[in-house]
């Protein structure tokens, strides 16, 4: 079978939807100009549709205003903004202050990286540890890991590890209640959840467009509740297009965080994909993959008698489509090079999660399978069975697949 199959859509999604890239060209070809730089026509149609971006944006998410949905370069970049800005802040208001943050073990590197580096800059931080089942992590043992000088509680949503979908109302509403701000990772689930800041109680929410938005690689953003800027410093500066006649930072939202040139054709990309999710509707997308998550998991004990233990949950209301599999035999780099032999593109390794995955069991990483919208109930089933003949084929002694070592770059540092 030689047809590739892209199942590493929780790295980013592929294909997108019809017109994201005609909606990319677009910008290149007819209108090129930055918005906010020019008075002349281009320029202002580069500033309609950003602004469009961020109201369909605002609305997708149950946002109150536009103006606080901040375009970033990715999610991590959205996640930086948000821990770095609310330290800098906390630190600026009080020089002698101790600032605290908590996250927990489920959590990526993109939020464990940021708050390793401030530790240099007077940050500590405790990570709540979750269940190594489930990957579930206990609202209760968050609120007991906040201290008097707890300035932010971030959290992953959904896990890129395990699918793991978080009790995030729960969780806000006792950061709430201890007045601390939560930072919600929606990586692995905007555009694969509803999620609804205001009934949610979240306060920052960072996400990328080029996941499950269905956008351009190279877009993402930070939405801020309102008055949440009051807390969030910049963490870098420069040319906005607006109040240039002053060199100091302008406080206007969305500008003050949104230094620089956009990504422009990739945000035109990403409106196109955000109108075409929300045309169908977050919750008929969620609709179908829940099907293919229940593929997966009526196939569960044909895999466990293959050798395959499912990381996480087992039931499809705790999970997103993110599946990722150890294997009594086989390593996950030599399993992902075996089902691309057969046309199925996963992703091997520790996938930016390396707490996640000890939690899990996996301290030497796993294979990941993740789905769009675009893979459907039989994609599955030939990705499970590809994963079945591996296993089979590996018990045959004349077949001998010499070991490579994973291409990715988190590869897990055990010898391969
Ligand atoms: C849970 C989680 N958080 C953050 C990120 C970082 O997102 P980006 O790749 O857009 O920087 C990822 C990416 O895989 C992720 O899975």
């Amino acid at each position: 079978m030689s047809e590739r199959l892209y199942l590493d859509n929780a790295a980013t999604t592929f294909p997108k939807p019809p017109g994201v890239s005609r909606a990319v060209a677009r910008y290149m070809d007819h209108i090129g100009a930055s918005p906010g730089r020019g008075a002349y026509a281009e320029s202002r149609q580069g500033a309609v549709l950003l602004a469009s971006c961020r109201e369909l944006l605002c609305t997708l998410i149950g946002g109150t205003s536009p103006d606080h949905v901040v375009f970033t370069l990715n999610g991590t970049d959205a996640l930086n903004l948000a821990i770095k800005g609310v330290a800098i802040h906390r630190r600026r208001a009080n020089p002698r202050a101790r600032v605290h943050m908590v996250t927990t073990a489920m959590d990526h590197n993109s939020v464990l990286r940021p708050l390793n580096e401030m530790i240099q800059d007077g940050v500590r931080w405790s990570c709540v540890p979750a269940d190594p089942d489930t990957g579930l992590v206990d609202p209760a043992a968050i609120e007991s890991a906040i201290e008097d000088e707890t300035a932010l509680v971030a959290v992953v949503h959904a896990s890129n590890v395990s699918g793991t979908i978080q009790p995030i109302a729960d969780i806000a509403a006792r950061c709430r209640a201890r007045g601390v701000p939560i930072l919600v990772d929606a990586a692995q689930s905007l555009g694969h959840l509803p999620i609804d800041v205001g009934a949610m109680g979240i306060d920052l929410l960072a996400f990328p467009g080029h996941k499950g938005l269905l956008g351009p690689l190279g877009t993402g953003a930070l939405y801020m509740r309102p008055g949440m800027e009051h807390v969030v410093a910049t963490y870098r500066e420069g040319g906005t297009g607006s109040r240039s006649d002053e060199d100091v930072q302008p406080t206007l939202m969305p500008d003050r965080y949104e230094p620089g040139s956009h990504n422009m054709p990739g945000i035109a990309g990403l409106l196109e994909s955000v109108r075409w999710i929300s045309e169908r509707g977050v919750r008929a997308i969620r609709d179908h993959e829940v099907s293919l998550i229940e593929r997966v998991l009526s196939r569960l004990n044909e895999l466990e008698s293959g050798g395959y233990t499912l990381l996480g949950p087992r039931d499809v209301g705790h999970r997103v489509g993110v599946f990722s599999f150890l294997h009594a035999r086989l390593d996950a780099g030599e399993i992902a090079e075996r089902l691309e032999r057969r046309g199925i593109l996963v992703r091997a390794g520790l996938q930016c999660a390396p707490r996640a995955h000890r939690t899990l069991g996996s301290g030497a990483g796993a294979v990941r399978l993740s789905v769009s919208p675009f893979v459907d109930e039989a994609g599955i089933e030939r990705a499970l069975d590809a994963l079945l003949a591996v296993a089979r084929e590996s018990e045959r002694p004349e077949i001998t697949v010499p070991r490579t070592r994973l291409r990715t770059s988190d590869q897990p540092t055990t010898p391969g």
